[in-house]
C-alpha cells in the first residue's frame, strides 16, 4: 500500500491497537459485574485506505482475504472472519460503508501475539471498526466502537464473549487500569492508576502456549460458552437478571453444587475487584498480590476454568517470590500473570521454565508488560 502524507480520499490511516491483560474480575463482564483490565504495550497495527468500489481486501502476515461490503455471517472464516465481522457489524449499525484495503501488521518480536489470551481478536475487530469509522467520518465514541467490535465477534465469528476486552482495548490509558462495568447502562469505564514499574515491580505475562480458542467458540460447545450457560441458569433460578447481583445468601438458595460453585466465584470475584481498586489507590501492592492469587484459586476450584499449565505457572511464580499470580482471560489455556518485585522477575521466569521442562512441556514465553493507551490513530 502506498503511503500518503496528505489527507486526501486515498490517504492511508494507521491505527495502533493494544491487547489487554485482565488484572482481576474474571468471568464477570457477562454476569453484570466489574472487571479491572488494562491495555498492554503489545500492539497490532491496522493500516486502512478507502476504495471507490465495494471491495474489501485484507492482508495479514502473507495471507490475503477479499470480499465485499455486503459480506454476511457464514461467508468468511479463519482469521479473516474477524475483519469481515467488523465490516459487517459496522454496516449493521447503520453506518455508511465503502470498500477498503486493510493491512494488519504485528511486530514479530514485540507485537501482540495471537492466541495467547491477550485479546488479539478484540484488538483486530476494534482496529478495523476504528479505521472504518475514521474513513467514513462517523465519529463514533470509544464505547460504541467497542460494542460494534463485540457484535463482530458474537454474531459473525460465533464467539459469545462479553465486552470487557473491547472496552480495555479502546479505553486503555498509559499507567492506568480501566475499571469496567460492561452491563451498566451505558457501559461504565473509569481509569484507576496502575504503574507497577513505577513502584519497582514487574507485571509478567506467562504465555503457556496452550491454545484456548476452541473454548470460546459456541459451535464447539467450548467451556466458555458452557460457563455462560451455567451462570445464566443460576441467575434464572434466583430470579435475577445478572448473577453478579446475587447477595451472599443466594449460595444457600441454589441446590446444584456446580451452580453454587460458579456463584461463589462470581460473588467473591466481585468483592476482589472492589478490594483491588482500593489497593491501587493506596499503593498496597502486597495486598493486590494476595487478591490476584485468591482470584486464581477461585477460578481453579469454583469456576473450573484453569488448566495444569496455568496452575504450574502460578505456583512456580509464587514460589519464586511473586507477590501474586493468576490466570488471566477466559481460561482453558492462554496466559497467566505474575506481579513480582523487579529483582525477582528473572527468578520467576526461570523457575516456571524449569517446572515446565521437568514436566516435558514446551517452555512458555514470559515477558513484562506495562499499562498502555488504547487504540490510537498514529498517522
Ligand atoms: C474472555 C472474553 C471476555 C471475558 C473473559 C473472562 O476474554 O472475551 O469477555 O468474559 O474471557 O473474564
Amino acid at each position: 500500500m502506498t503511503e500518503s502524507t496528505h489527507d486526501g480520499p486515498t490517504s492511508v490511516r494507521r491505527w495502533q491497537v493494544p491487547g489487554r491483560v485482565n488484572l482481576v474480575g474474571e468471568h464477570l463482564d457477562y454476569n453484570g459485574g466489574p472487571s479491572l483490565p488494562f491495555a498492554i504495550d503489545r500492539f497490532l497495527t491496522v493500516k486502512a485506505r478507502a476504495r471507490d468500489d465495494d471491495a474489501v481486501n485484507a492482508w495479514s502476515g502473507g495471507r490475503k482475504a477479499s470480499f465485499t461490503t455486503s459480506v454476511a455471517p457464514g461467508d468468511v472464516d479463519g482469521w479473516a472472519a474477524y475483519v469481515a465481522g467488523a465490516v459487517w457489524a459496522f454496516g449493521q449499525a447503520g453506518h455508511r460503508l465503502g470498500g477498503v484495503d486493510l493491512v494488519l501488521e504485528v511486530d514479530p518480536k514485540a507485537g501482540l501475539p495471537e492466541g495467547a489470551g491477550l485479546s488479539s481478536s478484540a484488538a483486530l475487530t476494534v482496529g478495523v471498526v476504528s479505521a472504518l469509522d475514521d474513513l467514513a467520518g462517523t465519529g463514533l465514541d470509544g464505547t460504541t466502537r467497542a460494542v460494534v467490535a463485540q457484535r463482530a465477534e458474537n454474531d459473525f465469528v460465533g464467539a459469545p464473549t462479553g465486552l470487557m476486552d473491547q472496552l480495555a482495548v479502546v479505553h486503555g490509558r498509559a499507567g492506568h487500569a480501566v475499571l469496567t462495568r460492561p452491563l451498566a447502562d451505558p457501559p461504565h469505564t473509569e481509569p484507576a492508576p496502575f504503574d507497577p514499574p513505577g513502584a519497582g515491580l514487574s507485571l509478567l505475562v506467562i504465555d503457556t502456549g496452550v491454545d484456548h480458542s476452541h473454548a470460546v467458540h459456541a459451535e464447539t460447545g467450548g467451556g466458555y460458552a458452557q460457563r455462560r450457560e451455567e451462570c445464566g441458569r443460576a441467575a434464572a433460578e434466583l430470579g435475577l437478571e445478572h448473577l453478579a447481583d446475587a447477595g451472599l445468601d443466594a449460595v444457600l438458595r441454589l441446590q446444584d453444587e456446580t451452580l453454587k460453585a460458579r456463584l461463589r466465584h462470581v460473588i467473591t470475584e466481585t468483592a476482589r475487584v472492589t478490594a483491588a481498586v482500593r489497593t491501587l489507590r493506596d499503593g498496597d501492592w502486597s495486598q493486590l498480590g494476595t487478591i490476584l492469587t485468591a482470584s486464581h484459586e477461585s477460578l481453579r476450584d469454583d469456576f473450573e476454568v484453569s488448566c495444569a499449565e496455568l496452575d504450574v505457572a502460578v505456583e512456580a511464580a509464587l514460589e519464586a517470590g511473586a507477590l501474586g499470580a493468576r490466570m488471566t482471560g477466559g481460561g482453558f489455556g492462554g496466559s497467566a500473570i505474575a506481579l513480582a518485585p523487579q529483582p525477582k522477575a528473572a527468578a520467576v521466569r526461570e523457575l516456571i521454565e524449569h517446572r515446565y521442562d521437568a514436566l516435558g512441556w514446551t517452555p512458555p514465553t514470559t515477558f513484562a508488560v506495562r499499562a498502555a493507551d488504547g487504540a490510537t490513530r498514529t498517522h
